[in-house]
């Protein structure tokens, strides 16, 4: 494999399309908004940036990966020639089901199309191309460049042979992959969104503070971040979302949405991207300015 093409050029396109061009392959970052591709291409500038300053990189391979790397505003011909293409585009059954059937129509044969949802049916969006034994789970996480595990999820179709290719791959990124079945959330977020959604309510019900929920998660459960940061740090309509395909999945009432997390998505609330969640955050930082709006 040598050409990727990433779809969405958001939180997690970035740091895939930074990943991929580090490792020599051809990348190609693919979003309807211009403006997410030029915050994309900061963001990455900004964090090779980083390494070369931690020395984890040199100068030369900073430049190198830049030139790894281009944009496209059109998904026709931004995939056109792709051995891979990850889809990172926001987290919408409708959308993903519509991008994976154009994908279906504008890639080679032999390419393999892998989303990075992080809870929709892997099987579903297979079935909305004609290749369900070629798509598959690259569930990466956030952020990216840092973040060592990469969960492969295999459809109800997905091939041994697309299974291994993908497996492979993570490796060559320096990642460790793990295999896991398509059941709603896969294991990862099957397990931290409820505990994400437990600290709402927790708030919520005024059992604690936003300060005191995260402390305790840290300090009592070493946990590197307390669940509502970590909220703000994956977006607040992301969980919403994932939370949602539980209830729907496993049609089980406990994986309700806090009603607290309904309504500050409502009101466009979304953690570190729209600079105020749980927390809040100057301009397009993750740096807190002040402390939380919420708790006692
Ligand atoms: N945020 C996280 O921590 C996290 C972690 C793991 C997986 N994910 C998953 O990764 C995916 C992306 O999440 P994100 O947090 O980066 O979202 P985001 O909102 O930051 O970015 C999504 C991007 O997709 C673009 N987009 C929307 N429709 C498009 C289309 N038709 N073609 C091309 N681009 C399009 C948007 O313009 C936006 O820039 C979602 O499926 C999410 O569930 C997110």
């Amino acid at each position: 494999m040598k050409n990727i093409s990433v779809i969405g050029a958001g939180t997690m396109g970035n740091g895939i399309a930074h990943v991929f061009a580090m490792h020599g392959f051809q990348v190609t970052l693919i979003d309807v908004s211009e403006a997410a591709l030029e915050k994309a291409i900061g963001m990455i500038n900004g964090n090779l940036d980083r390494m070369v300053k931690k020395e984890s990189i040199s100068e030369a391979q900073k430049a190198e990966t830049l030139t790894n790397l281009k944009t496209s505003n059109s998904m026709a011909t931004g995939v056109a020639s792709a051995d891979l293409v990850v889809e990172a585009a926001t987290e919408n059954v409708q959308l993903k089901l519509q991008i994976f059937a154009d994908l279906d129509a504008t890639t080679p044969e032999r390419c393999i199309l892998a989303t990075n949802t992080s809870s929709i049916s892997i099987t579903k969006i297979a079935a909305a191309t004609k290749r369900p034994d070629k798509v598959i789970g690259m569930h990466f996480m956030n952020p990216v460049p840092v973040m060592k595990l990469v969960e492969v999820i295999r459809g109800y179709a997905t091939s041994d042979a697309t299974t291994a290719a993908v497996m492979n791959l993570s490796r060559v990124l320096n990642k460790v992959p793990v295999e896991v079945n398509d059941y709603p959330g896969f294991v990862a977020n099957r397990i931290l969104m409820p505990m994400i959604n437990e600290a709402v309510y927790t708030l919520y019900e005024g059992v604690g503070g936003v300060m005191e929920i995260d402390t305790v998660m840290k300090l009592g459960m070493a946990h590197p971040m307390g669940p509502l940061q970590l909220a703000d740090f994956i977006g607040l309509d992301v969980c919403l979302s994932i939370m949602r395909v539980l209830h729907d999945g496993f049609g089980n009432p406990k994986y309700a949405p806090c009603p607290l997390l309904v309504n500050m998505v409502a009101a466009g609330k979304l953690g570190v991207k729209s600079g105020e969640g749980f927390y809040q955050y100057s301009a397009g930082s993750k740096e807190l300015v002040v402390a939380p709006t919420f708790g006692k």
